[in-house]
């Protein structure tokens, strides 16, 4: 068996029923922790990606992406309470499924991480580049990529900069700074919709879908239809694995975590659809859609620069720990796979500090090269592979331990397990093919190079050989 492309991990043992840290996190504390490390670029940036590519029915997009993914947060919840271990899905998958496939989803998480670094990080330009450009004079054409008429994102290299510099001096997300964050996102969504929604006109929703339900080819060579826009929207809804990692913390984690985790989504959810509505309602749609910076244009458009500085302050101020979490997870997830042999350690030495250096140095570069050159949407668009191939494989090891091991000890249990189980399975392999062509091109070399790494290097030196 040990030869096998199967073979299986075993728990740790000390790993599990964490009983090592205090509890203390009640459900607001969760769900706070949720919609922090959710609410960024998605709502802020993509909204505009989503309606150049379903029109005034991105809103639709919005309600899908969210459903499909409350499925595979319940069906991840699960998976977190029954092997709190570091890795989070190449674990499960690993400890369930075998090694090939935790190899898979290890390498797609490390990709999904490093992008919505890159991702996050030019949405977070787009807003502060014109605060920038009024401020201190800095030329546009320094802070976007070529894509949009650029030379370089210079801003979105430098907060990667300052983020990577954070790590490597040991800094974690505080819940403090977290909660005080999610206050300023939630004010200056609030402050939008209540400056947007009043400027509702419903000729702005005529036609409402013009581009139709499923994914198709224009004669311009763009894809769009309100489920191509949803699996860009996607990126919108990832993040509440940090209430999963918390897992140990909760007070009371199986009340707590089904509440903390089903709330922030909700909440996230009728958050995105609320500012959805707001948006397409306010101005017509195609004057907002691919913008750097669509709710903010939004309201400028309608009379409000005050609004609009206020909104992009904020975006600057509360973005960079969306950054931060993701970078985080990354080398954590790295750590977790070098752990396991499946990387060199080399890689992942800690320093003095407690912080991977090379790893965090090597990610910085490469995250900080893309963020300035590639367009925020293709970035967007390869982390949701990487994602949705990660829910994928959650929620199909949540199934097989139903079947495997229906009376183990799981603090928290998904209501209805095969119909939210075979509904993430389904609803994220419909968001994978609704990608670009392109990305799912880009996905597909990705995990090829990494098979060629696994069976190169990896399946040697793998501990559990
Ligand atoms: N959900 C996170 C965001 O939208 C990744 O920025």
């Amino acid at each position: 068996m040990s030869d096998s492309l199967f073979r299986r991990k075993s728990i740790v043992p000390e790993q599990h029923g964490g009983q090592g840290l205090a509890r203390t996190l009640g459900w607001p504390h969760l769900i706070a922790l949720g919609v922090g490390a959710i609410v960024g670029t998605g709502i802020l940036t993509l909204i505009g990606v989503g309606a150049a590519k379903a029109g005034p029915a991105v809103i639709l997009s919005f309600a899908v992406a969210g459903l499909i993914c409350v499925f595979a947060a319940l069906a991840y919840a699960e998976m977190a309470t029954m092997i709190p271990a570091s890795g989070s899905a190449y674990t499960y998958s690993y400890v369930v499924i075998g090694e090939l496939i935790a190899w898979v989803v290890g390498w797609s998480l490390i990709l999904e991480y490093s992008l919505v670094v890159s991702a996050v990080a030019v949405g977070w330009s787009g807003y502060v580049a014109p605060l920038l450009h009024a401020s201190v004079g800095m030329p546009m054409a320094l802070m976007q990529g070529p894509e949009l008429g650029g030379i370089v994102n210079l801003p979105a290299i430098a907060i990667i900069a300052v983020v990577a510099g954070m790590l490597l001096f040991g800094t974690r997300e505080s819940a403090t700074v977290n909660a005080v964050l999610v206050i300023v996102k939630i004010v200056a969504l609030a402050v939008f919709v209540a400056v947007a929604l009043p400027a509702f006109d419903a000729a702005n929703l005529e036609p409402f879908n013009p581009f139709g339900f499923a994914k198709h080819v224009g004669p311009d060579g763009v894809e769009r239809g309100v489920m191509a826009a949803a699996a860009i929207i996607f990126f919108a809804f990832y993040g509440f694995d940090a209430i999963a990692t918390a897992a140990e913390e909760a007070k009371n984690p199986d009340r707590d975590l089904k509440i903390g985790i089903i709330g922030s989504m909700v909440a996230c959810v009728a958050i995105y659809v609320i500012v959805a509505v707001a948006a397409v309602g306010a101005i017509a749609y195609s004057r907002f859609a691919n913008s750097p910076e669509p709710l903010a244009l939004i309201l400028r458009e309608l009379g409000q620069p005050t609004a609009a500085w206020y909104l992009g302050v904020s975006a600057a101020v509360a973005l960079p720990t969306v950054i931060l979490a993701f970078f985080y997870g990354q080398s954590r997830i790295f750590f977790t796979m070098a752990r396991d042999g499946l990387l060199p350690a080399s890689l992942a030495k800690l320093s003095s500090r407690g912080s991977p250096v090379r790893i965090t140095l090597f990610t910085a570069i490469v995250v900080a090269i893309l963020a300035g050159f590639i367009p925020l949407d293709e970035l967007a668009a390869l982390a949701n592979a990487g994602t949705l191939a990660a829910f994928t494989a959650v929620a199909i090891c949540m199934l097989i331990m139903r079947r495997r091991a229906p009376d183990a000890p799981r603090t928290f249990r998904a209501p209805l397990p095969w119909v939210v189980g075979i509904g993430a399975v389904l609803g994220c392999a419909y968001l994978f093919f609704n990608l670009p062509a392109q990305t799912q091109f880009w996905f597909l070399i990705w995990n090829i190079v990494g098979l060629g790494v696994y069976f190169l290097y990896a399946r040697r030196h793998a501990v559990v050989a």
